[in-house]
Order: structure tokens, then sequence, then C-alpha cells
């Protein structure tokens, strides 16, 4: 089905809290109330707007935490974004099959994107840090969610943090074509 405003998809290396798009995703956890890695980043450069935002959700619509594979969207802050897209990776597990949830947290912060009105959004390299996804199965998982996507937005960008999971993005971006 020809899309009138196809989605365009760049790959690029850089910290995400410099990102000029209207939506950043962050790798959160299910409290909503910060941590290391990227999700560590956002709050710290973003400010204290964000996690004012996460407390009343918790205070509110997600009192047991954010699930896995869901998302919701906050402030950015001082981040040159409007929103905070926060969703929560599975953790990885040899043992047992999760890659549905990790999906889900694509084509959950897209469809919220699109509800918002974001014509742009980046996101990281979700669960591969602390929540130890080989990165290479994650890229697969990122490039076929995004890419079948039914809600979406126009301008998609993976922010990679390190060189390893650029080219496996790329290779990833690459097999999915
Ligand atoms: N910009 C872009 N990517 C980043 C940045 C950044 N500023 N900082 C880290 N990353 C990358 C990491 O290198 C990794 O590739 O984000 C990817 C995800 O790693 P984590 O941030 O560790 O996220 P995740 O593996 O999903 O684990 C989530 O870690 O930080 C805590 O609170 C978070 O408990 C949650 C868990």
């Amino acid at each position: 089905m020809a899309t009138d405003n196809p989605t365009q998809i760049t790959l690029l290396r850089g910290d995400i809290t410099e990102e000029h798009v209207d939506a950043v995703v962050n790798a959160a956890n299910s409290s909503l109330l910060g941590g290391g890695g990227v999700d560590g980043a956002i709050h710290r450069r973003g400010g204290p707007a964000i996690l004012e935002e996460c407390r009343e959700l918790r205070g509110s619509h997600y009192a047991n935490g954010l699930p896995a594979g869901q998302a919701v969207a906050t402030t950015a802050g001082d981040l040159p974004a409007r929103w905070v897209i926060h969703t929560v990776g599975p953790v990885y597990s040899a043992a047992q099959d999760r890659s549905g949830l990790l999906a889900s947290c694509f084509t959950e912060s897209l469809r919220v994107a699109q509800e918002l009105g974001a014509d742009s959004v980046a996101f990281p390299a979700i669960s591969t840090g602390v929540y130890s996804w080989p990165v290479d199965d994650a890229a697969r998982i990122a490039a076929r969610s995004v890419r079948t996507a039914q809600r979406t937005v126009p301008d998609i960008r993976f922010v990679l943090f390190d060189d390893q999971a650029l080219s496996a993005f790329e290779a990833a971006f690459e097999r999915e074509a």
C-alpha cells in the first residue's frame, strides 16, 4: 500500500540527548524514576521536569510501574526534543523468547509518537546495555518492527552510542531492506 509520506530511517552514531527531533525514546525501567545508561543521560540533560511528570504517571496511570513493551510520553524538559517517550525493554533471556516485548517497545513508541503528532523520533538501542540483549539480534528486531509498524512517523532515527552498535544496526537494516 503506497503511503503518502514514506518513513525515512536514518542510522547515526551520537548522543541521543543532543538529537533535534520531536520525540526522543528513553530505554527506561518500569519504575520510570531514572537509572543509568541512556535513562540517566536523558534525565541528567533533560532536567527535573521529566522526573516530575514520571512521578505523576506513577501516581496515576502507572501505580505499579510501566510494564515491559509499553510506552508513555512526558515533556523533554531541557532537551532539544519536545517529548520523551519512555519505553521499558525486556531483559534478555537465553531461556525465554522475549523478542515480542522488544518489538513492542518500537511499535508502541511509534504509536505514541504518531498520537502526539510528532514528525520525527530518535531511538536508542533499547535493551542492549544493562538489559544485555545481543546487539545484532536487537538490531534485527528493531529493523523489522519499524519497517512493519502500522502506526509510524515520517522521520525515524536510530542514535547509536558506539561503533559496534552502529555497525550492527547498519547490517540489520541492510538485511531487512
Ligand atoms: N545516547 C544514545 N545511546 C546511549 C546513550 C546516549 N546518551 N547512553 C547509553 N546509550 C546506549 C547504550 O550504549 C546501549 O547501546 O543505549 C543502549 C541501551 O543501554 P541502556 O541505557 O543500558 O538501556 P537498557 O539496556 O535498555 O537497560 C535499561 O538500564 O539505565 C538503566 O534505568 C535503565 O533500568 C534501566 C536499564
